[in-house]
């Protein structure tokens, strides 16, 4: 029989509210959720209370904060704090963003809601699981492929083609994309997904690159593209400013041309 409502142990529960900061004078409420494999228990959200004149401004500021003070079993990733790594992705109130960019006064509910980005496997608590977005990544082969002789020096490429590549290369694979996107939630095992399919694009498109015939065959499935049904969700949640259903629609458009 079909199981309508999810199974037990993946209930999300009611968890510990944590103790405030001694002589803190303005506070935030943070509910972030918890889930640890090793203890068998069901995920659960936390309650903390962040010090304002203690933390730094950023989402990630404040999780840091709390894991430095309050909580240093808190699990999650960063790296660079600047927008630059996309390790930091997550749910923040209810929108898939990079943690150290967005503030806390960007928030506008009274309490700040922190979960893992959705539809992911989860490592603990606000990691998720990325072996397949990055399986993913690899499969559309993220390199130069040339077949003319190495020239001596370097490929060169003129300043219009270069610009090509604008709104492509600065993808930092957050995974922000294919997490809020509806088509990859419910077929991620063989839709690529708009993070991955803006990186084909990149490679398509440069002029250096000598295998476009070869990824438009790789990409030439009912799934693996055209799953895409531009829902749109993708451009919405890049913190890059990236539009990934634009790239997905590039790469549509080159499949029909070299039909006819
Ligand atoms: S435009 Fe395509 S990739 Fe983007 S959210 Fe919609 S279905 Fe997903
Ligand atoms: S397109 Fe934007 S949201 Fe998607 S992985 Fe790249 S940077 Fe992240
Ligand atoms: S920590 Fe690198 S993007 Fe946020």
């Amino acid at each position: 029989m079909v199981e309508l409502t999810l199974p037990k142990n993946s209930k999300v529960t009611q968890g510990k509210v944590w103790p405030r900061h001694k002589g803190a004078k303005r506070e935030r409420e943070f509910r972030i959720y918890r889930w640890n494999p090793d203890d068998g228990k069901n995920p659960r959200v936390d309650i903390y209370y962040v010090d304002l004149d203690e933390s730094g401004p950023m989402l990630l500021d404040a999780l840091i904060w709390i894991k430095s003070y309050i909580d240093p079993t808190l699990t999650f990733r960063r790296s660079c704090r600047e927008g630059v790594c996309g390790s930091c992705a997550m749910n923040i109130d209810g929108v898939n963003t990079l943690a150290c960019t967005r503030t806390m006064d960007e928030v506008k509910s009274e309490a700040v809601r922190i979960y893992p980005l959705p539809h992911m496997p989860v490592v603990k608590d606000l990691i998720p699981d990325l072996t397949n977005f990055y399986a993913q990544y690899a499969s559309i082969e993220p390199w130069l492929k040339t077949k003319t002789p190495v020239p001596q020096k370097e490929w060169k490429q003129s300043h219009q083609d270069r610009e090509k590549l604008d709104g492509l290369y600065e993808c930092i694979l957050c995974a922000c994309c294919s997490t809020s996107c509806p088509s990859y939630w419910w077929n991620s095992d063989r839709y690529l997904g708009p993070a991955a399919l803006l990186q084909a694009q990149r490679w398509i498109v440069d002029s250096r690159d000598e295998g476009t015939g070869e990824r438009l065959d790789n990409l030439e499935d009912p799934f693996r593209l055209y799953r895409c049904h531009t829902i749109m969700n993708c451009t919405k949640a890049c913190p890059k400013g990236l539009n990934p259903a634009k790239a997905i629609a590039e790469i549509k458009k080159k499949m029909v041309e070299r039909q006819v």
